[in-house]
């Protein structure tokens, strides 16, 4: 019922973005005939909104890590970037990565990168405001492997993938760029997963901001298909663990590994972004498990506890705006939450000004598999019906921050609330710098669980 309504809602329109709806039976037709190569390029958010980075696998013997940019459709007068090249996850493949840095907004590019059979199509690209500007959050979008010789769940979620990006980008073609909270494909170690996630059209033209999820540390793919800015090893970090930072206008994202109980590095990574990035209005964090989601797995105290303990006091002694969640697999926005309780409703339809607390977004899944019901105090919306998936917008326009929330399938608004700053953030009150010292014990302990967790990993 889903996929028909869908399609039922029609083509959405001529945008930035070609990203065209397709009958499932199109887009098998896509899905066979660019599955088998393992050549099409990731486009990755850039450190801040004049960059953008390329990341594509590439015959190990003709890998050449270059793309050309140009403002020319004939790409008459290009720039030549050059990148590196790693080992692939393969023997016969290299990974290309190239940053285009010195993006001007709101202008139309095109680019190639080198690919071995020599430059690729041109592909066009349209940079978008760098001020006011709109971001799509979707998480848990979660490819599924091919199970034995049985592609059909993949070719699936690609279908329901490409058709919500559609719909998104058709209705929206100001945004920027995508934020997703994680869990980006299934198992975390097949090539078909991350190609089916990048195989939409408009992922050539539509950067991406992924952290990682439990289901994609299961693996290590992740280290060879996203090119992630400002990457923070940290110290005792192990496998696929990193964090990341970026800056896109007044907004900074500090986008933490929650499979990780670092919490020394956590903070490392915070105080880092934070002390760089002074000025930027808002401050948003990103998570894959949903601190304050809706969904029954957050019901498990071990998880909550762990998650609390570390990640939270760095959110709030940071002051941060926003924080997008997934994992539940289950739509729902909190209340303004702080110290583990509701300090304030945020009613849906509202405005709030310089808002006490932080609210938590929680991804849905793009599939719509798995749905878990849940309902908590601290949440202030949940959209938890099993047959409908959904994708968040964040507008940043001129004070304010509006986040809307709609269904997958025909756009239809489902919750929106707008957040207001005017005030400087506080992580130098003299509370915030005394919960930062306080947290010294959490890195003990966090230190301590990572040492052991590790271990574990190391021989199960
Ligand atoms: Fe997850």
């Amino acid at each position: 019922m889903c996929m028909v309504m869908v399609l039922q809602s029609g083509l959405v329109g001529a945008s930035a973005f070609n990203a065209p709806m397709l009958e499932h039976t199109e887009w098998e037709s896509r899905y066979s005939s660019l599955i088998k190569s393992n050549t099409l390029p990731t486009l990755n958010v850039g450190i801040n909104e004049t960059s953008v980075s390329l990341c594509w696998h590439c015959d190990k013997d003709k890998a050449v890590a270059q793309v050309r940019l140009s403002e020319n459709s004939d790409m008459s007068d290009f720039r030549l970037y050059d990148g590196k090249t790693t080992t692939a996850e393969n023997e016969n493949q290299l990974v290309c990565r190239v940053e285009i840095t010195g993006l001007e907004e709101n202008t139309s590019y095109f680019y190639q990168w080198y690919t071995e059979n020599g430059w690729s199509e041109i592909k066009e690209y349209k940079t978008k405001a760098f001020a006011d500007h709109k971001v799509l959050v979707v998480g848990d979008i979660q490819i599924s492997e091919i199970h034995g010789d049985d592609a059909s769940s993949q070719i699936y979620d690609g279908y329901v993938w490409n058709n919500m990006l559609s719909l998104a980008l058709g209705s929206n073609p100001e945004i920027a760029y995508l934020v997703s909270p994680g869990d980006n494909t299934s198992t975390g170690n097949t090539a078909e997963e991350w190609q089916t996630l990048i195989m939409p059209e408009a992922m050539r033209q539509l950067p991406m901001a992924l952290a990682i999820g439990n289901h994609d540390k299961k693996g290590m793919h992740y280290n060879y298909y996203t090119n992630m800015p400002n990457e923070f090893y940290g110290k005792h970090f192990y496998g696929l663990d990193r964090n990341f930072w970026f800056r896109y206008g007044d907004v900074l994202y500090l986008v933490f590994n929650s499979t990780s109980g670092d919490a020394p590095d956590h903070m490392a990574m915070a105080k880092e972004a934070v002390e760089k990035n002074q000025d930027a209005k808002w401050r948003i964090g990103v998570v894959h498990h949903g601190i304050y989601g809706a969904g029954d797995c957050i019901g498990d105290k071990e998880t909550e506890i762990l998650l609390n303990t570390i990640f939270t006091p760095i959110f709030e002694s940071f002051d941060l705006d926003l924080v997008i969640t997934g994992h539940t697999h289950s739509q729902g926005r909190s209340h303004f939450m702080e110290n583990r309780k509701v300090v304030a409703a945020a009613e849906s339809g509202k405005t709030y000004t310089d808002p006490e607390g932080i609210v938590y977004i929680n991804a849905n899944s793009v599939a719509g598999r798995v749905i878990m019901d849940y309902e908590a105090d601290y949440l202030a919306y949940s959209f938890v019906k099993n047959d409908v998936t959904t994708y968040t917008t964040l507008e940043f326009k001129g004070n304010q921050l509006i986040l809307e929330t709609r269904r997958g399938d025909n756009g239809a608004l489902l919750d929106s609330v707008t957040l207001e700053r005017t005030k400087q953030h506080s992580e130098n009150s003299a509370g915030n710098v005394l919960k930062r010292i306080g947290y010294k014990a959490i890195e003990v302990l966090g230190f301590i669980y990572t040492k052991i967790d590790t271990l574990v990993r190391k021989f199960s």
